[in-house]
């Protein structure tokens, strides 16, 4: 099993480094990884001034799955846009054809207290999100800024989505959902948005390959609304990618921390990057106290749907549950009680419980 791991960025290498960790731990009971390193992002831009070097694609593309740490720092915030480190993530999601994204929200029963939200509203939370991640506004074209008729510059992109676009990342949604409690809600703006009105047709269209799930719509404004008012009225939610990268951010907050959230981009034959949904932190890289346990469940995520292994899957997200029973807890999901560990120490922690 070949494992393209990408630290990037911030402190992407210090949690990147704790789910590798835990990957070793488990080769000592009779898993083979091969595990190669490559830079992406900002580490891309400073090693081969590009922030996806041509090398690391090549990897990515040999690679069974791909481990991402995070992508992005102030000081590559002033370089043209093509250089910049979120593009060599959007690059190699586009060329791996990674339309899928998966991200599961889940509340730990130990971290019911650490969300901003009663722990009523929160606790038994278990929801997923699946949001497109190859097209819409990210990728549309015409793009670009410009200067119109009236002498102003304005800005513009494009939101579009075709009907296969739509079908296939329906259909990732209707399997996820028969795999969970079979509700999918799909989401857009149908009631202004040509693009949603499409994406609700073929929606409904797929849908009827799945009469065993029961399907619903909600505009992404309410959507927003219902995400914090009653967070457990969903099971899986389907969406596009604009759509999907606001609410999934909002979505992390009822777990207590973005430093929990893991994620799965899968392309149609279940190839698949792995990576926390947070982003690169420079305000804390290098200090080791970042959360590794989106990371270390995003590697889980890797064995169930890339490798197909549940029972290890299973294993690294006990382990997880286990070292917050035990009351082990990094700076940003820190209660007065709890243990305060490092990032290291975390890790350790993780590989202990394995
Ligand atoms: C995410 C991130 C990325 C996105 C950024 C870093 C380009 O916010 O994975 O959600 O917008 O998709
Ligand atoms: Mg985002």
């Amino acid at each position: 099993m070949k494992i393209a791991v990408l630290p990037g960025d911030g402190i992407g290498p210090e949690v990147a480094a704790q789910a590798v960790k835990v990957l070793q731990a488990l080769q000592r009971d009779g898993l083979k990884f091969e595990m190669v390193e490559a830079p992406i992002g900002g580490a891309g831009y400073d090693a081969a001034g590009d922030p996806l070097p041509e090398p690391t694609l090549k990897l990515a593309r040999e690679a069974d799955a791909v481990l991402l740490g995070a992508v992005g720092g102030y000081q590559y915030d002033k370089l043209p846009r093509p250089q910049r480190p979120e593009q060599g993530l959007l690059r190699i999601r586009k060329e791996l054809n990674l339309f899928a994204n998966l991200r599961p929200v889940f509340v730990y029963p130990e971290l019911a207290d650490a969300s901003t939200l009663k722990p009523e509203v929160v606790s038994g939370l278990d929801l997923l999100i699946v949001r497109e991640l190859t097209g819409d506004l990210y990728f549309g074209q015409p793009r670009g800024i410009r200067v119109n008729a009236q002498g102003e510059r304005e800005g513009f992109n494009t939101m579009v989505y075709s009907e296969s676009e739509i079908r296939r990342v329906a259909h990732s949604g209707f399997k996820t959902a028969m795999k969970r409690k079979r509700r999918l809600c799909s989401v857009e703006k149908a009631n202004v948005l040509e693009t949603s009105e499409l994406w609700r047709e073929v929606v409904i269209e797929v849908g009827r390959g799945y009469p065993e799930v029961e399907l619903s719509h909600m505009y992404v404004d309410n959507a927003a609304m219902q995400l914090v008012r009653n967070p457990k009225q969903f099971d899986v939610i389907l969406t596009g990618n604009i759509f999907g990268d606001i609410l999934s951010d909002e979505a992390s907050m009822l777990t207590g921390s973005i430093g929990m959230l893991p994620s799965a981009s899968l392309d149609g034959a279940n190839k698949g990057m792995y990576e926390p949904i947070h982003g690169s932190a420079p305000d804390i890289a290098g200090r080791d106290i970042a959360n590794p346990l989106a990371t270390i469940l995003s590697a889980a995520m890797m064995l169930r749907y890339t490798f197909n292994l549940e029972d290890a899957a299973q294993r690294v997200e006990t382990a997880v549950r286990k070292v917050l029973a035990q009351g082990l807890r990094t700076a940003d999901i820190f209660v007065p009680g709890t243990d305060k560990v490092s990032t290291g120490r975390m890790g350790d922690a993780v590989v202990a419980a394995l």
